[in-house]
């Protein structure tokens, strides 16, 4: 197989070798993505290979991203990669939800499986191995918090230097201490994602680190994997609808095209169609699609999902390429009701982190405005570990939660530990009432 840079301005397609370090294309600015060309194997020995790989031990088999590596070729060998079992994340059947959500079924695709508890993992082990195989010395990144604690432990698993810029004051702190326990150089910045974003860049360019955010083109082609993971265990049924969060769209991208290449090979006969779903104060992808016209960023983004708390996503022009190919939509939610939805999963015995419940809080919009029907096969991908953010849960559950602006967010299915004194007579009788 051919692995080349391509550049995604369907005006330009400038191409590029595949270890040139490119984030964007030369010629034109447009975003950069992976293209791939020549023979592969066909779409039955493919799935049987990927199925036999279970069976082994070997660390590029018991990878959910480089086991099915022949739908991401872009090395020549695999020495540079570094694996932390990332992927395997399970297809969990969310009943509860599902009646919430309005369908009769619901499958949560949850990545907060992964090693460091978010869907980054899939695309930070392609991307480090990438950065390896360049002979990069130093990695960087800005993050809302999850790609820097991926960053930092691939990072750490590498033996490179991690540099992380965080938006001081606006990330939870299970993920800055993640950051910091993989000993990665964390700086906070008096500034948002998409003002130190611009700064990396520069940063990145004048010192030569080599850049791991979602517009590297590598970290998108290892989040394909999400999607192949979970065909692979749906036994290549396609579901009718993949619903995600969309904050940067890096995710929005990288499934797109996973089901476009899966769709080309003849692994899956149909496209399922992508939701993504923003939050209310930080919807600019959600207000483009739905207006037209020309892209807005919003200056002041603001969300308790601080995940997903970007005003100026990088990758709109990939995300709505995907959303037009698969008939997609994009839905926005408030935060009451990505915090009410967020507690129906938890009481499933799942739970996610806020960002991740956006989905649930979408999909309850877009069956009561009958875009998706109730019987339809949904799987909603949860992109974050509950544990991610536990200050929300608690304030959640006391009544004590605030959205930007100092609105209460209603405790509407708020679970309060209750105080009780050593005493048994006293505690029954608590519970028996
Ligand atoms: N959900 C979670 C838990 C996230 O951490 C992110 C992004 C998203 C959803 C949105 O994904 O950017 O691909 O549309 N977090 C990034 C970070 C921006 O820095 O960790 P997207």
């Amino acid at each position: 197989m051919l692995a080349e840079l391509v550049c995604f301005n369907p005006a330009c397609r400038a191409t590029y070798g595949i270890t040139e370090v490119l984030y964007n294309c030369p010629r034109c600015g447009g975003l950069i993505e992976v293209r791939y060309s020549g023979d592969r194997m066909d779409a039955d020995e493919l799935r049987r290979t990927f199925r036999e790989r279970r069976m082994s031990n070997a660390p590029l088999e018991a990878s959910g991203v480089w086991r099915y590596r022949e739908l991401s070729p872009f090395l020549d060998d695999y020495s540079s990669v570094v694996t932390l079992r990332e992927g395997n994340t399970p297809l969990l059947d969310g009943r509860l939800a599902a009646l919430y959500g309005g369908l009769d079924r619901l499958w949560f695709k949850h990545q907060g499986f992964n090693p460091t508890g978010s869907f980054k993992d899939n695309g930070m082990t392609c991307g480090t191995a990438q950065a390896v195989r360049l002979g990069m010395r130093r990695v960087a990144c800005v993050s809302t918090g999850n790609t820097s604690a991926s960053m930092a432990a691939y990072a750490a698993a590498a033996g490179i230097e991690a540099l992380i810029f965080l938006p001081h004051g606006n990330i939870s702190f299970g993920k800055l201490a993640q950051a910091l326990e993989y000993g990665a150089k964390t700086l906070e910045v008096e500034a948002n994602f998409d003002q130190i974003l611009a700064l990396v860049r520069v940063l990145a360019e004048k010192l030569g680190i080599y850049l791991l955010n979602s517009v590297n083109p590598f970290r998108i082609e290892g989040q394909k994997s999400i999607v192949f993971e979970m065909l692979d265990q749906r036994d290549w049924n396609p579901p009718d609808w993949i619903v995600l969060p969309g904050g940067n769209l890096g995710n929005t991208s990288a499934f797109g095209k996973a089901l476009r290449e899966a769709r080309e090979i003849g692994l899956i006969g149909k496209m399922p169609r992508l939701a993504v779903i923003q939050a209310e104060g930080a919807a600019p992808f959600h207000d483009f699609v739905k207006c037209g016209g020309e892209f807005h960023a919003v200056e002041k983004p603001e969300t308790l999902a601080t995940a997903i708390r970007i005003g100026d996503p990088v990758s709109w022009p990939k995300a709505l390429h995907e959303v037009r190919s698969s008939c997609g939509v994009v839905e926005k939610v408030s935060e009451q009701e990505i915090a009410d939805a967020k507690a129906q999963i938890g009481r499933c015995g799942i739970g996610c982190e806020p960002a991740s419940a956006a989905t649930l809080a979408g999909i309850r919009k877009l069956t009561a405005k009958g875009v998706i029907d109730r019987g339809a096969d949904v799987v909603a991908v949860l992109t974050g570990h509950l544990l991610k953010d536990p200050d929300y849960i608690y304030r959640y559950h006391t009544g004590k939660l605030e959205a930007p602006g100092g609105v209460k967010i209603r405790s509407t299915f708020g679970n309060q530990s209750v105080v009780v004194p050593n005493d048994p007579d006293r505690i029954a009788a608590l519970l028996n009432n």
